[in-house]
C-alpha cells in the first residue's frame, strides 16, 4: 500500500505530513508495510530540500523532514493507493490530473482523517510567520494519527478495492 501526500511546492506541507504519517505508522508497528511518499503541484522548488523555516520547527517537534521537490504527475495514479492533499487548491488540481472517475476518488482532503478538526485545510505557511509553520506540524500529527487509525480499521484495503 502506497499513499501519496501533496502540497503547492512540496517543500513545507507535505514532507511535513509524509514524517508525520512515517512516525505514526511506526509507533503502529505498520512502517513495513505501508509506503509514503510526497509531491507538489507547482514546479517552483523542483530538486529543492524541505524549506528550513519548515525544516526547524518540524525538528523542533521531533520530526526529521527528507526528500526532495518533485512534481506530480498522472504516473502518480498508477503508483499510490491513496493522494492526500494539503488543500482545496490542491484537490483541484490533482483531481484534474487524475485518468478517470475512480482515480479522482482516491484523491481527497488530508485534514477529512483529523478527528475534530477545525477546517478542511492545512494552511499554507510559506509567506506568513513561524507560528504558521509550527501550526503545519500540530495539523498534521493529528491528521496522521486520525489516518493510522483509520488504516488500522481496514480503510485503506476497502479505499484500494474499490478502485480495483
Ligand atoms: P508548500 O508551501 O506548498 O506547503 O510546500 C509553499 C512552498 C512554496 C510556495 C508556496 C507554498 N511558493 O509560492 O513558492
Amino acid at each position: 500500500m502506497r499513499i501519496l501526500l501533496v502540497c503547492l511546492g512540496n517543500i513545507c506541507r507535505s514532507p511535513t505530513a509524509e514524517a508525520a504519517i512515517r512516525e505514526a505508522l511506526a509507533e503502529a508497528g505498520l512502517e513495513q508495510s505501508i509506503e509514503v511518499d510526497s509531491a507538489g503541484t507547482g514546479t517552483w522548488h523542483l530538486g529543492e530540500p524541505p524549506d528550513p523555516r519548515m525544516a526547524a520547527a518540524a525538528a523542533e517537534a521531533g520530526l526529521d523532514l527528507s526528500g526532495r521537490a518533485r512534481q506530480v504527475s498522472v504516473d502518480d495514479f498508477a503508483e499510490f493507493d491513496l493522494i492526500l492533499v494539503m488543500d482545496r487548491s490542491n484537490l483541484e488540481d490533482v483531481r484534474g490530473l487524475a485518468p478517470d472517475m475512480r482515480a479522482r476518488e482516491r484523491v481527497r482532503l488530508f485534514r477529512t482523517f483529523e478527528d475534530g478538526a477545525d477546517g478542511d485545510e492545512v494552511p499554507d505557511p510559506y509567506y506568513g510567520g513561524t507560528g504558521g509553520f509550527e501550526r503545519v506540524v500540530e495539523i498534521t500529527r493529528r491528521g496522521a494519527q486520525g489516518l493510522v487509525d483509520w488504516i488500522r480499521a481496514g480503510g485503506l484495503e476497502r479505499a484500494a478495492d474499490r478502485v480495483g
